[in-house]
Order: C-alpha cells, then structure tokens, then sequence
C-alpha cells in the first residue's frame, strides 16, 4: 500500500464556503507543483474550518500578463491587473508580473477520506467489527483494560477524547466510570452501532483531521488506541496530532496504543508528538503496564502536553 501524503492546497479561510457548495471550482496557482489527482483542501493558517477532500481535475498553465477572465474562469469584466494584486496580497507576494501561473480546476467529494481502515475492511468486515467487543464481553472477557488505565492516570470527572472510538467501547466504560467523554470516529457503520449498543453515549461521526472546531474541549485526556493512527489515511498523522494539540488541555495527557509493526511507527510518532509541543512520559508494551523493550509488539504511549 502506498504512504504517498495526499497533495495539499491550500485556501484562505474566506474561501471555504465556497469551496464546500462547489460554488468556487477553479484556483490560481503561482509556483506550485499541483497535479492531477487526489487532494486535500486546507483553510487557513491553522485548523480554522474543517479540511475538505476533492480532487484535482485538470491544470493549465498561462502567462500571467495575458491570463484573461476566461482563462481564470473569472465573472466576464474582471478586472485581471487587480485579481494579479489578490493573488500576491493574499498568497504570493514576491509574484512578479512576468510569469506564468497555473489555473487549478477541483471539485469536492462527498466521500469520506480514505482512511486505510475503508481501504483494507469491507463494509461487511465493518458491521462484524462492531459486534466484535460485545460477543468478547458476553463471554465473560475483559474488554476494559484501556479504561481502567485511562481512569488511573484522570482526575474524577474529566473531560475525555476518544479519538477513533470505533463503536464506543471505550467511550461507554469511561463515561460509566463518571468521565465526560466524546467519542469520534470516521466510520458511521461502527458510530451507529456504537450508539444501539451503548445508548446516552457521546459518540460522532468526524475524521480526527476535522476535530477542530467540531468537538469543542478542551479535555484533560485524549486516548487514541485500537491501532486508529495505523488506520488513518496516509500522510495525514501529523495533521491528526496537530488538530489533537488543538483540543488538548494544558498539561492534558493524549495516549496512544498501537502494533510495532505498522507503517506509522512509535519512531514516528514520537517525532510528531515532539513537533507538537508534547513529551513523553510513559511507554509501556501492554495496557497491564508491561515494560516496553525492542521485543515489544505493541506501544503504550502516554504524552504530556505543555
Ligand atoms: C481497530 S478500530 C479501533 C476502534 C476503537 N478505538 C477500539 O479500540 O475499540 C480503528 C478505528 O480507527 C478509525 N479511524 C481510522 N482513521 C480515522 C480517522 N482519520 N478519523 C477517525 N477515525 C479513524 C476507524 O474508523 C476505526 O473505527
């Protein structure tokens, strides 16, 4: 499978309604290596409106001094010496007027991203998933190692994240054990059942790029296990512990628990927390608080924001 990031073009924040309605479906470019292809649209300088994800239709490249309305697909009488002083005062400032810029054509999907869990379950696989943690239960096993710890390290009554929440698993026996708890997740098959099975739970469908400004926060815990950061759409991990840092309190603890032997790597990850603001306070190998050596096969990671 390939972990080629998705492009990234990016929008003044003004732009995203009309991005979003398809109302706006054409973008100038100035020295940028725009493609054909999958894309993701991001607004703003930081998170401040949900990210969208489209496609690239086609580039043409022109002359910047004969770029007319048409080329631009610009309103007939624009006046293009003007809509050149946009481009720089909003995107480009050292644009000189002798060049050649591209016009970009996109479109929306309203698919969700392609998270490498759509990529690799079927929808079938997706609905037994769901059932998975309630037929473990009904046996008698214990499906609530996660809580347990999360509850040790929170202070009664915290406000937690459950980022990736799948059907609420985690979610449901942290919010009985009196923690005030969102859970989110991509995938609205697992959201669904999560919500049959565990009725009065907080649970959303939302990619984790997406987090802000959806869930609110802040909250004093975060935990993001069940393998989500291996399942997330390639490329997009850093933007996903970006939008984490968003939400996160000060001095708020995010834990992750994963397989070593994934794409994203506990190597990776420690990168991306560091980048964030974040360090590392524990790294267990199980969620019974094994030590983690270099044998480990899963990472229990727990960091602290700053
Ligand atoms: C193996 S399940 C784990 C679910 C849950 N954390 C648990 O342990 O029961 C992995 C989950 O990650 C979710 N996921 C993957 N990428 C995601 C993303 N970008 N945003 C939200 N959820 C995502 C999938 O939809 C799936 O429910």
């Amino acid at each position: 499978m390939s972990s080629r990031p998705t492009q990234v073009i990016r929008f003044h924040v003004r732009h995203h309604a009309a991005v979003m309605s398809g109302e706006k479906v054409t973008t100038v470019r100035w020295q940028e290596q725009v493609a054909v292809g999958p894309a993701t649209f991001v607004f703003g300088d930081g998170p401040t409106a949900p990210t969208l994800t489209g496609r690239v239709l086609g580039v043409e490249t022109h002359p910047l001094p004969t770029l007319s309305a048409a080329d631009a697909r610009q309103p007939i009488g624009t006046d293009m010496a003007a809509f050149a002083q946009e481009l720089r005062a909003g995107y480009y400032p050292d644009m000189p007027d002798d060049t050649e810029v591209q016009v970009v054509e996109i479109e929306v999907l309203d698919e969700p991203r392609p998270t490498r869990w759509f990529a690799e379950r079927t929808e079938r696989q997706r609905h037994a998933y769901a059932r998975r943690f309630i037929d473990i239960a009904s046996d008698g096993k214990d499906v609530d190692g996660e809580a347990r710890l999360i509850d040790a390290m929170a202070t009664p009554g915290s406000t937690v994240l459950d980022a990736g929440c799948g059907a609420g698993r985690i979610t449901h026996a942290l919010s009985v054990r009196g923690h005030r708890v969102i859970g989110v997740d991509a995938d609205p098959i697992l959201v669904e059942a999560g919500r049959e099975q565990h009725p009065g739970t907080d649970l959303r469908v939302l990619d984790l790029v997406d987090l802000t400004p959806h869930v609110g926060g802040p909250f004093d815990v975060i935990v993001c296990t069940g393998n989500v950061m291996t399942y997330v759409e390639p490329g997009t991990e850093r933007a996903i512990l970006a939008a984490m840092a968003t939400v996160i309190a000060p001095r708020g603890r995010v834990v992750f628990g994963f397989h070593t032997d994934r794409a994203y790597t506990v190597e990776a990850l420690d990168q991306d927390a560091s980048d964030v603001g974040w360090h590392l306070e524990h790294r267990f190998g199980t969620w019974n608080l094994d030590p983690f050596t270099g044998e480990s096969d899963w990472a229990v990671s727990v960091f602290r924001s700053a």
